[in-house]
């Protein structure tokens, strides 16, 4: 199944929303046979705009007015909301942490999930379960029949480099309390497809990427500043996140009944961070600088059925540092939100 159009590189922050957004001629024929309306929760971080963006211009293309996409999140920065509203998605400002919020959602039959807690200073003790493990329950009430959940790479095991990427048989081993919350969100969501009758995709996803966020953003700040590049985990997969966001969508139709199904979600390539560090100070024009010795062990997944299902990324991940680095030389926006790819504790 053919994806994606070619992309040219974006001259400015509306082009890359425009490049991140435009739906392949299957996101439109999928919008144009869909019915009921699609629920994003989390809608408002680094992925959900341009994923509602995406499903909106689908429907714009097959001309279709009766399918509502309704993006909920707390809306921390306004202007994400006035963004969407201004593109035709309804929006709903709500905190889904607070129970009463759920009331006020509307039953649609397609929810994706997107909320994760994944960053945690000085969060009361147990945040990390409520947010990532109990409040899926609450997706109950709504009684949606089919669920895309975003889950994480980072449920499985850290992998030496002459081991074979994790597929999704491969057994799961969380480490830290993120990982071990994701495991648990999916755990619930199993439930839910099991007692509920909902069909459920669990997304393992390894790095999105795109030009102000991600792995190859917090490489290149790291060289261009001068700071050491950290080598603790040595390997690592990414992916353009505008492939991401269409393949989200692509599995509401994927999903079977009462079924939870797992698919990696990430880029064919098994990336070297040395690597793509020192490339990417050729094209800017800076010298690398490591700071640690090499570590043993990465987070690296095989998303090969992916890719089978629904045709490889449309960039590449040589693409995507080139891209990156054309991005800093023309001082295109970034923003401060670094994944620490390099932790080893699971202690984010
Ligand atoms: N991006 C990646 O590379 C990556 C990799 C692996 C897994 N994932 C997972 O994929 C999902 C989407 O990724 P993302 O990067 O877009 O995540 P994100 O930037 O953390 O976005 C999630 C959004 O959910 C909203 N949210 C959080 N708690 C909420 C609450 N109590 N009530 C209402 N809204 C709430 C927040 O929106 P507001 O800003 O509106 O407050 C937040 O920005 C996440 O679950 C993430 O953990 C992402």
């Amino acid at each position: 199944m053919s994806f994606w159009q070619p992309l040219t590189f974006p001259a400015n922050e509306e082009e890359l929303l425009e490049r991140l957004s435009r739906p392949g001629p299957q996101t439109v024929e999928l919008f144009s046979r869909l019915e009921g309306g699609l629920l994003v929760l989390g809608a408002g971080g680094k992925m959900g705009p341009a994923l509602c963006l995406m499903a909106q211009r689908s429907l714009q293309k097959a001309a279709r007015r009766d399918f509502p996409v309704v993006a909920v999140s707390r809306f921390s920065n306004p202007g994400v909301q006035q963004l969407l509203q201004r593109h035709g998605v309804q929006t709903l400002q709500a905190d889904l942490a607070q129970r009463r919020s759920w009331a006020q959602l509307p039953r649609l039959p397609y929810v994706i999930w997107m909320l994760g807690h994944k960053f945690s200073a000085s969060d009361p003790p147990g945040t990390y379960w409520v947010r990532n493990v109990c409040l899926v329950r609450e997706l109950e009430q709504l009684a949606p029949c089919r669920v895309v959940a975003f889950s994480s790479g980072n449920v499985y095991p850290f992998l030496a480099p002459e081991e074979p990427a994790a597929t999704e048989q491969t057994p799961v081993a969380p480490r830290g309390e993120y990982a071990i919350t994701v495991w648990g969100r999916e755990q619930v969501l199993r439930h839910l497809a099991a007692t509920a009758g909902m069909g459920v995709c669990l997304l393992r996803l390894n790095y999105a990427v795109e030009l102000r966020y991600g792995v190859l953003v917090d490489l290149a700040q790291m060289i261009r500043q001068g700071q050491p590049v950290p080598l603790s985990v040595p390997e690592l997969n990414l992916v353009w996140q505008g492939y991401a966001n269409r393949v989200a969508l692509a599995c509401l139709e994927q999903v079977q009944p009462g079924r939870a199904w797992v698919l990696n979600l990430t880029g064919p390539e098994r990336l070297q961070v040395r690597q793509l560090a020192l490339e990417l100070g050729r094209r800017l024009g800076c010298p690398v600088n490591f700071s640690s010795q090499q570590g043993a062990r990465s987070l690296v997944a095989d998303a090969s059925q992916c890719h089978r299902l629904f045709g490889p990324p449309e960039l590449g991940a040589w693409e995507l540092v080139d891209w990156t680095a054309r991005w800093f030389q023309i001082g295109g926006p970034v923003w401060n939100k670094p994944t620490k790819f390099w932790v080893t504790t699971g202690e984010f």
